[in-house]
């Protein structure tokens, strides 16, 4: 249709083809035009990503920053509407009113940062670069780059999708556990369609910046007149055109469909936000964050990947803020390794699964040091009971779990802030191991896509 449009609109002047054809569409779109006879590559973008490489004698188009890496540092961000026309000497944007000036911005990721660096696949690759991620993102992010408007609110909305949406999960949990900030988490896709009562600060989390279903609900609490935060890993991306303000990752470039180390950064960017309305109560445990995730890395997984590889369906479960990381855990497993995989608040399992359960369905049990231990150790026993296999995650040193488990997985002893992080890391192994000892295409898992820009 868009073929036909451009030709019908063509008198001789390609720019002016595209700018009366783009005014006949509707919804998202990212278009490369050219014709037959001009030496230009017409680009031009609705709600799609779309970023313009400069290069020496050369320009680019591509609708992520990655694949620029490999030719140019420098790039420059078109706003909606914008159509330029690139040639190897000159790059000319306009739009309705004519010709505009926007800047050309420099990508602070590397080359070295998008190659595998000897590992088997990029999701390990990115697993292993968690604790940089975490601790640059921390320290980038200083107690002032947080808004004013995040210190006092009287309530915080959380918009986000897939991965991000069990960060936000975590960020409402410590809000009201830590803060006393009423908060509550929307996943974008249903936001915008419901609307609900919205007021004070929405928070918008999305590692690409770019998934439709996000920009379009803090699009909705924009024009609500609430004051908007972007979490984003990507500079430059449609969510931080949207947003008033923008917290940054500092994870590099996530190749991987899977979300790894872009959600351990955003559990740095969380914490931090945390920290920073608690008045640095716990900056130096962050600071050190990274080694606990070190730890893990290192651990044998090999009993556990053993369970669960055979297995058809498995389940999570957690309390309190390992509710989310049970989820986490469950959509890492079933998206790399198209093994069933559910994640439940562990009081729930009797409210349902319990009717699945059997030797052969595995449940990953984190059960960690809090008010909440002894009601997870009598779930267990529950689940035990029901003949299922258990994997118990818990506190290095425990001595109650290692008895009624089939498998211990231990983690170092920390602060409950950072004992999220650890959780979450064994379970990206878990699934990783899982999924490699089946021989799944890991890094493209079928029918997903890395950002997905469209409703
Ligand atoms: C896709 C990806 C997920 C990601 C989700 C949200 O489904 O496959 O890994 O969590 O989008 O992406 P975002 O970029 O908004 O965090």
């Amino acid at each position: 249709v868009i073929a036909h449009l451009l030709e019908e609109n063509y008198d001789g002047d390609l720019v002016q083809a595209v700018q009366r054809c783009v005014h006949q569409l509707h919804g998202s779109y990212a278009l490369l035009t050219c014709a037959e006879g001009d030496g230009r590559l017409i680009a031009v973008r609705s709600s799609s990503p779309l970023v313009i490489g400069v290069g020496d004698k050369e320009a680019f188009a591509a609708s992520d920053l990655t694949p620029l890496l490999e030719y140019t540092e420098r790039v420059i961000y078109l706003e909606d509407g914008d159509i330029a026309a690139l040639s190897p000497e000159t790059i000319e944007i306009f739009n309705d009113a004519g010709p505009v000036e926007r800047n050309i911005e420099l990508i602070d990721w590397t080359l070295e940062d998008v190659k595998k660096g000897g590992f088997k696949h990029y999701m390990q690759k990115e697993i292993f670069e968690q604790p940089q991620a975490f601790s640059t993102t921390i320290r980038a992010l200083r107690p002032e780059d947080i808004p004013e408007s995040l210190l006092h609110p009287e309530f915080v909305t959380i918009v986000a999708c897939g991965t991000s949406f069990h960060a936000g999960m975590i960020l409402k949990y410590l809000l009201e556990t830590f803060c006393s900030i009423p908060s509550r988490v929307e996943l974008g896709s249903e936001f915008k369609y419901y609307t609900p009562p919205v007021q004070g600060v929405v928070i918008g989390i999305t590692q690409s910046g770019e998934t439709a279903d996000t920009l379009a609900a803090l699009k909705a609490a924009r024009a609500c007149n609430c004051t908007t935060i972007a979490v984003t890993n990507v500079l430059g991306s449609s969510v931080t055109r949207i947003a008033d303000h923008t917290l940054y990752l500092r994870a590099g470039p996530e190749i991987s469909v899977a979300a790894t180390k872009s959600f351990i950064a955003q559990l740095a960017v969380i914490l931090q936000i945390v920290n920073t309305i608690r008045q640095g109560t716990c900056l130096d445990l962050l600071l050190h964050g990274n080694r606990a995730i070190e730890e893990v890395l290192l651990m044998d997984l090999t009993s556990s990947v053993l369970l669960c590889r055979n297995a058809q369906h498995i389940f999570f479960v957690g309390r309190g803020p390992f509710y989310p990381v049970a989820l986490e855990g469950a959509l890492k497993m079933k998206e790399i390794s198209y093994i069933h995989a559910e994640g439940y608040a562990a009081g729930e399992l009797k409210h349902g699964p319990f009717a699945l359960l059997s030797g052969e369905t595995p449940v990953i049990a984190l059960c960690m040091p809090g008010e909440t231990y002894q009601v997870m150790l009598s779930n267990i026993k529950e689940m035990k009971a029901r003949g299922a296999p258990v994997v118990g995650i818990g506190l290095r040193g425990d001595t109650e779990i290692p008895d009624i488990v089939d498998v211990f997985i231990p983690v170092p002893e920390t602060h409950l802030f950072v004992q999220i992080l650890t959780t979450t890391v064994v379970l990206q192994l878990l699934a990783y191991l899982t999924a490699d000892a089946l021989g799944c295409d890991i890094d493209k898992p079928r029918n997903l896509a890395k950002s997905v820009t469209v409703e």
